[in-house]
């Protein structure tokens, strides 16, 4: 890695004014929103690299937020990393975000980055529906989300609650693409139509690979996490309203935040350049089972049917658009989908 042989060239010709600001940082504290075993992996390259000992706390996007907030005045953490972008953003609306224009960011389609530099996205997680193979023959599919109100799919589709983020951002692409309108009828539609709520997306996965149901509204990676828990399972993936009237289907993001005040600002910055570069970035995409937003990385799943960004149409919704959506989408919806 290019900063370990910046590192020791440095101590090795004992040219200390060469070494990274961060390199005499000893900790780095991040707030994670992220599953922890997902994510476990590239911070742990980030500690071995630098020897900048990474300290993780996990939690929901939302109480992270609010432990921010409260702390705010003597900041504990100094990254944050939320499962969408809406959180990062409300709390970079609150001042509660540092700007920083990693170089490394560069690289990221400005969609994904906040214009002041508050948040950038790491990785991409897509919303797709997955399938039961048993129960549903790939020429009877659904082409888009908003054939799930057909009768055919009765009682046969799954999503997660609200308590999962990517089903709060999926509302708010249908209802940054269609109208408040339009999305209020479709989600009457589901459930009119028999939509049922689950805790989280695993156990749409498993239910829909157990059979219980035949179609469930879902990222990309669960289909992956499925197919890693049980290779021979009936799961398919599919990528919905992908026709010429399609809306195209919806890119959320993994996104870090520095937070302001934070007692590691160089290690923080580290640690999101590590993030961001390529091998930093690698293992972020492989362990989380998610698509790079940067070039030359490859695309966990390729081989299943999984596809990069640029292999799909895209919903044309940026980040911050979905963030201002969320908090109408929370109040519209998080009454009815519930488990
Ligand atoms: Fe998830």
């Amino acid at each position: 890695m290019k900063r370990t042989a910046i590192l020791l060239l440095g101590l090795g010709l004992g040219l200390s004014a060469a070494l990274p600001a961060w390199a005499s940082a000893s900790e780095v504290i991040v707030y994670s929103a992220r599953k922890e075993e997902l994510i476990r992996p590239a911070l742990d390259a980030f500690q071995k690299a630098t020897g900048i000992k990474v300290t993780l706390l996990s939690a929901k996007a939302g109480d992270l937020a609010r432990r921010i907030e409260m702390e705010k005045s003597d900041p504990k953490g100094d990254v944050f990393l939320g499962t969408t972008a809406g959180i990062a953003e409300l709390l970079r609306r609150k001042g509660l975000l540092a700007p920083y224009f990693s170089a490394a960011a560069q690289e990221v389609p400005e969609e994904f980055r906040a214009p002041d530099g508050g948040w950038v996205a790491l990785t991409g997680r897509v919303r797709v529906l997955i399938y039961n193979r048993t129960l549903a023959a790939e020429r009877d599919l659904p082409r888009s989300y908003f054939d799930l109100t057909d009768p055919k799919w009765k009682g046969k589709v799954a999503v997660a609650s609200m308590g999962e983020r990517t089903t709060v951002s999926w509302l708010a692409a249908l209802m940054a693409l269609r109208g408040e309108e339009a999305t209020r009828r479709y989600v009457k539609g589901l459930r009119d139509n028999g939509l049922k709520v689950l805790n989280n997306n695993t156990e749409v996965r498993k239910a829909v690979t157990r059979g219980e149901y035949a179609i469930g509204i879902t990222n990309h990676y669960y289909y992956l996490l499925q197919l890693q828990e049980d290779p021979h399972g009936p799961v398919g993936i599919l990528y919905p309203d992908q026709g010429p009237d399609g809306i195209g289907t919806p890119v959320f993001s993994i996104t870090a935040g520095i937070i302001k005040g934070a007692k590691h600002p160089d290690a923080a910055r580290g640690l999101v350049d590590f993030l961001l570069g390529a091998q930093g970035n690698r293992l972020l995409v492989q362990g989380e089972f998610e698509i790079p937003l940067i070039a030359g990385i490859p695309v966990p799943g390729e081989d299943k049917g999984v596809k990069g960004l640029g292999q799909f149409k895209k919903a044309r919704v940026t980040q911050v658009q979905l963030a201002d959506l969320e908090p109408r989408v929370e109040k519209l919806f998080g009454p009815f989908l519930i488990p």
